[in-house]
């Protein structure tokens, strides 16, 4: 892909996206626009070590596909193909794209490839499917419209704002998500911290305002915690992947012996009711699929997919 292919490709990217948007209507207008679509794939092109592929019939541009690596140990040897990085016209090309780009990613080094994919592409999604990606992660969405709030539902069950109080609770809350995605199916821990470690850390950000903490108490106990923010504080759900005026559901856990008892479900609510409190239009969230229990508990809270994030790590 040169640089002479932006201009095209920035059209094919508006297109997806104004489809995307039929679909889930809660995402951003803007990159319906070719230009704002233009500066999202140029910026992506600009990324260092960006490379990738343009698809050509009768000398028209009908798709491209565009990966960069992070710089992150955690993702191995790397290339992410991020939410302005693909575009076709027909899903079968994107097969043609991979196998070209593919070529010089692994020839580099760069054996574990990451690419987010609109949800909305059935049809791109299996092309995906049979280049040999599974889905690793979903990037959902809902409205922000006001819940039935249903803690009375679960006998001793109240949600509250957390105070300096909780830090201890807050910190062993903390280590429950690391510890769930490290067990079966997921295996995958990530960075560990310590209790002690979070405690440190929630001594500085307790009184932060950009976070809405909350807490579950079940019989004067905390036995789950989940926080809300706007979705800019988010180092993820960028660009075209990024909605207007968002809320983001950024982190829940509920202790293991209170799983399945409304817990979540009411700690859910209460971020989205702060959402809609805080005048934003949707409630972003994200997990990974293979986390049994947050990839039940958050489409039954009414979140919807908008991205898949695909993953295949080559052997060589
Ligand atoms: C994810 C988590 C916060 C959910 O909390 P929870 O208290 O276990 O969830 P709830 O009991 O409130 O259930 C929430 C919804 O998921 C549904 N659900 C739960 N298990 C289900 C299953 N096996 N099949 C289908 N639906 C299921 C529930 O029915 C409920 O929906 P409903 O109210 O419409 O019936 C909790 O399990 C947890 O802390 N997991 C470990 C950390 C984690 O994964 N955090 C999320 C990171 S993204």
């Amino acid at each position: 892909m040169e640089s002479a292919d932006l201009a095209a490709c920035g059209v094919l990217l508006a297109e997806r996206h104004r489809r995307h948007r039929m679909a889930e209507p809660l995402l951003s207008t803007r990159f319906c626009a070719v230009d704002a679509a233009l500066r999202e794939l140029t910026a992506a092109f600009e990324t260092t070590d960006a490379s990738g592929a343009v698809a050509l019939r009768d000398g028209a541009p009908v798709g491209f596909v565009l990966g960069s690596p992070k710089s992150s140990p955690v993702w191995g040897p790397n290339i992410w193909v991020e939410a302005a990085g693909q575009a076709v016209t027909d899903a079968e090309v994107m097969r043609d794209l991979y196998a070209a780009a593919a070529t010089r990613w692994v020839g580099e080094g760069r054996t574990a490839h990451y690419v987010l994919v609109p949800a909305y592409d059935a049809d791109l999604v299996r092309a995906w499917f049979r280049l040999g990606f599974g889905q690793q992660q979903a990037h959902a969405i809902r409205p922000a419209v006001r819940t039935r709030a249903r803690t009375d539902d679960v006998a001793g069950l109240s949600v509250r704002r957390a105070v300096r109080a909780d830090v201890p609770a807050l910190a062993a809350l903390d280590i429950e998500l690391p510890r769930q995605h490290g067990s079966s199916p997921t295996f995958s821990p990530g960075v560990l911290s310590t209790v002690e470690e979070n405690v440190a850390e929630w001594e500085e950000s307790i009184a932060d305002t950009g976070f809405a903490t909350f807490v579950a108490e079940s019989d004067g106990r905390v036995v789950g915690s989940a926080i809300g923010c706007a979705l800019e504080k988010s180092s993820t759900h960028l660009s075209l992947a990024r909605p207007d005026d968002a809320g983001f559901l950024g982190f829940a856990a509920v202790l293991p012996q209170a799983h399945g008892r409304g817990v979540g479900r009411a700690l859910g609510e209460a971020v989205i009711d702060w959402a809609v409190d805080s005048g934003f239009d949707s409630v972003v969230t994200d997990w990974r699929v293979t986390n049994l229990l947050a990839s039940r508990a958050w489409p039954a809270l009414g979140f919807t997919e908008s991205f898949l994030r695909l993953h295949r790590t080559v052997a060589t």
